[in-house]
């Protein structure tokens, strides 16, 4: 896999987003794979100046966002498809039906899980996915232990990750325990990945993706296999890498 580093958040982003605008430029038709969470709002941000900036032009493009909560309605505003409309869709001339974000509220979620997996072959796959990383090695929700054959599913989410996200809600009490995410084998088809990652916090998981054991014990290793994936990471999220990986 490919590493850059750079100053600041802002230049991570930045580059992310210029990476993403190339891409749709060469191919208008693109299925994109999208994150939700702190990291990708700058790059979200730099996306939506880039695409105004260069008259983009994003009426073709396809979405499907990695995972959602259970139990939190579309208008809830820590739902992820709340996020994404709010951060992206409705900032760009995409049209709403293009973009897929799993439904946490489906009555039949194993149906739903299967639906959204069938979507995304029918659409011809994912093209070019975004990913941010958990503080434990987790990327959409595939906590430690998931599977390189894990797909769509149901999962729990673990005390870890639950307390990460509290500092969205008012309290650790009403961050959902479940959610619906990709999984590893589902992320993996992607032509191509792009991992974003920022803070000292995240130096660790960072650090044993790019250098650890491929491991369930760490998910993000898995992407070690990928043939084209590429980590744009701020410098403190950098700085447990040894000095040979960097580009
Ligand atoms: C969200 C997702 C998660 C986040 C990860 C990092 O769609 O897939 O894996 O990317 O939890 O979250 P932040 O960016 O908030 O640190």
């Amino acid at each position: 896999m490919k590493v850059r580093v750079f100053d600041t958040s802002d230049e991570m982003g930045l580059a992310a987003a210029k990476l993403f605008a190339e891409r749709i430029r060469s191919k208008p038709d693109i299925v994109l794979g999208l994150a939700t969470g702190s990291t990708p709002v700058r790059m979200y941000d730099a996306l939506v100046r880039v695409a105004k900036e260069d008259e983009l032009d994003l009426s073709r493009v396809v979405t499907f966002n990695l995972d959602e909560y259970i139990g939190l309605r579309a208008d809830h505003d820590q739902s992820y498809r709340y996020f994404m409309n709010e951060h992206l869709f409705d900032k760009i001339s995409i049209p709403k039906e293009n973009t897929h974000v799993p439904d946490g509220m489906a009555s039949d979620l194993e149906a739903m899980c299967a639906a959204y997996e069938e979507a995304i072959e029918e659409a011809g796959g994912i093209d070019l996915q975004l990913l941010g990383i958990g503080g434990n090695g987790h990327i959409a929700f595939n906590e430690p232990g998931s599977g390189a054959d894990s797909r769509t599913r149901v999962v729990d989410l673990t005390s870890e990750t639950i307390r990460d996200n509290s500092r969205f809600f008012q309290d650790e009490s009403e961050v959902p325990r479940q959610a619906v995410t990709m999984g590893i084998a589902s992320i993996m088809e992607a032509q191509e990945i792009v991992l974003i990652a920022d803070g000292a916090h995240k130096a660790d998981a960072v650090a044993k993706a790019v250098e650890g054991d491929i491991s369930s014990a760490v998910p993000v290793s898995f992407l070690q296999k990928h043939p084209n994936c590429i980590f744009l990471l701020e410098r403190e999220a950098a700085s447990r890498l040894s000095p040979g990986v960097l580009e």
